[in-house]
């Protein structure tokens, strides 16, 4: 079995990060993939921790959320840029109490990817959220800063050393950014929860039908396009989501996460099962695994 490593690090402080289970998810990359896809990137913590121990030659970051890849693109391309525009922005906060809401509304107006990054960092338990319209909702964390500008200079440049020159960004849906996949690449899919992501207060700029995923999945199938997809999962005894027809060839595999960060927002002690749904074909180290749609707890 592949060994464990430590974290990698993370430019995007969001509460929805993969970045704590980025290591257990990564044991499951089979060696010598071309380009590791991350479709539903959000802050990437797949394709960064997987370039960290050199996991794939190349990479493509995408998400629907556009914004979210123009910041990419300054992260990779332009580090010093946003390190100093971020630093002003996240300075003018110290003498003014209502800077955050000014950077929101301003966001609001024009986009700004940098304003996004500041909203992110310094919002409530870095948990976004944003209303129908598309607007970030999300209040002001009264007792944090949001990540101090020496430590995103230190992330951003680091990052922008692992990644350029071998990622692709994809602004648009995650479909047709994996359309050119093959079997010698490899899809991390963590689309917005069934359960949790709809009603007028979104987690997420962009949500998903499950029959358009279950369509991908068949797709992907057919051509022999190795993925994973975290669907869904459980805390204590509340499922999200229902599970993946049959005809979806995939492993279903529970991941102990820990309690989950929702589950902390909200002052329960819910223990949180990650659901991943593996493509045939991909070896679990040397476990026999048995047949879809049978549950198997890989990671106690
Ligand atoms: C659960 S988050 C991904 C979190 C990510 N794994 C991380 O580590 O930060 C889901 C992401 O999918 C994006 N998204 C939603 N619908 C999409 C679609 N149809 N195509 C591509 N991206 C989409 C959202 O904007 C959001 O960033």
């Amino acid at each position: 079995m592949k060994s464990i490593k430590p974290l990698s690090i993370q430019p995007i402080p969001y509460q929805g990060s993969k970045r704590l289970l980025a290591p257990r998810i990564c044991q499951l990359i089979p060696d010598g993939v071309e380009t590791l896809y991350e479709p539903f990137a959000g802050s990437a913590a797949i394709t960064i921790y997987a370039a960290t121990y050199g996991q794939a030659e190349r990479f493509v970051i995408g998400d629907s959320f556009g914004v979210l890849i123009d910041l990419w693109e300054m992260i990779i391309e332009r580090p010093t840029e946003l390190s100093k525009r971020y630093s002003e922005v996240w300075h003018a906060q110290l003498d003014n109490p209502r800077h955050f809401n000014e950077v929101r509304a301003a966001y609001n107006d024009k986009a700004d990817p940098i304003q996004l990054l500041y909203l992110v960092a310094r919002c409530v338990k870095n948990a976004v959220r944003f209303s129908k319209h598309g607007h970030f909702t999300q209040s002001a964390d009264k007792r944090r800063t949001g990540m101090k500008p020496d430590k995103l200079t230190r992330t951003v440049h680091a990052v922008s050393r692992l990644l350029k020159g071998r990622v692709k960004l994809y602004k648009g849906d995650f479909d047709a950014c994996i359309r050119d996949a093959r079997p010698s690449d490899f899809i991390y899919m963590d689309p917005p929860y069934q359960g949790t992501s709809y009603g007028p207060d979104q987690r997420y700029a962009a949500q998903l039908e499950c029959e358009t995923l279950i369509e991908a999945l068949h797709r992907l199938g057919k051509r022999s396009v190795p993925y994973i997809l975290s669907y869904d999962g459980r805390t204590g005894y509340k499922t999200y989501g229902d599970p993946l027809p049959n005809s979806v060839k995939a492993h279903l595999l529970e991941i102990s996460a820990g309690r989950s960060s929702q589950a902390t927002l909200n002052g329960s002690a819910a223990e949180t099962v990650e659901s991943l749904y593996v493509s045939h074909g991909l070896e679990l180290f040397d476990m026999d695994v048995p047949q879809h749609p049978q549950q198997e707890h890989l990671f106690a």
